[in-house]
């Protein structure tokens, strides 16, 4: 819900917010979604419309297209992912995720293109993953960006 509420022509003030409202998904079914479809996924992440990419020393993302006023920004967006507070929603509690949850959330997507399965071990103790790969010596082909 992207709004704009201008009452200056009554001498007030112009409010502009970027609300969440949640809504029973018509979309509930027997097959879970795969991890792709929030890890590595800027619409599911509240980013919007645009391109990820993983490949830098930070996830960075390019809007398809930018909101006025806020280049950083989509047009069709919630959050962005150098947003100083998460998306607020339209209930009490209900955010996007925060700068650093969106961090942690990108940087498995980074690992899910070869690393595919739910069971794969490189999940089972995902911080310890992360370690052992910085440390060298796995026989992992991913090659961290400097
Ligand atoms: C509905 C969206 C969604 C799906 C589907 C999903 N994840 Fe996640 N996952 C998240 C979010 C959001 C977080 C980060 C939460 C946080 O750190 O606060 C997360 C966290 C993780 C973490 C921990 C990262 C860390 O550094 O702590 C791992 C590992 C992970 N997911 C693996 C997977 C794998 C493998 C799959 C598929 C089998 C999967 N996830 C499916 C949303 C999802
Ligand atoms: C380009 C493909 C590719 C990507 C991307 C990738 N890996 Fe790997 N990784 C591999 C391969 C291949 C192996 C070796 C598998 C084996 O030994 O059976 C491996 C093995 C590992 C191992 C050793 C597992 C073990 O128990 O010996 C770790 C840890 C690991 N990867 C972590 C990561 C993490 C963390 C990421 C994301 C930041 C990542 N990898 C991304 C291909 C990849």
């Amino acid at each position: 819900m992207v709004l704009t509420l201008d009452a200056t022509a009554t001498g007030g003030a112009s409010v502009s917010r970027r609300l969440y409202s949640s809504f029973d998904p018509h979309s509930t079914g027997k097959k879970a979604r795969d991890c792709a479809s929030c890890h590595l996924s800027s619409w599911a992440l509240g980013l919007g419309t645009g391109t990820l990419s993983l490949s830098g020393v930070r996830p960075t993302f390019t809007p398809a297209s930018p909101a006025p006023g806020n280049p950083r920004m989509a047009v069709d967006a919630w959050t962005h992912l150098d947003a100083e507070k998460p998306g607020t929603g339209t209930r009490v509690g209900l955010r996007s995720l925060d700068r650093a949850e969106l961090g942690r959330t990108l940087s498995v997507g980074a690992c899910l293109p070869c690393h595919e399965k739910a069971d794969d071990r490189v999940y089972r103790d995902f911080a310890a993953s992360k370690a052992r790969l910085a440390r060298g010596g796995t026989r992992c082909t991913f090659r961290a960006p400097r």
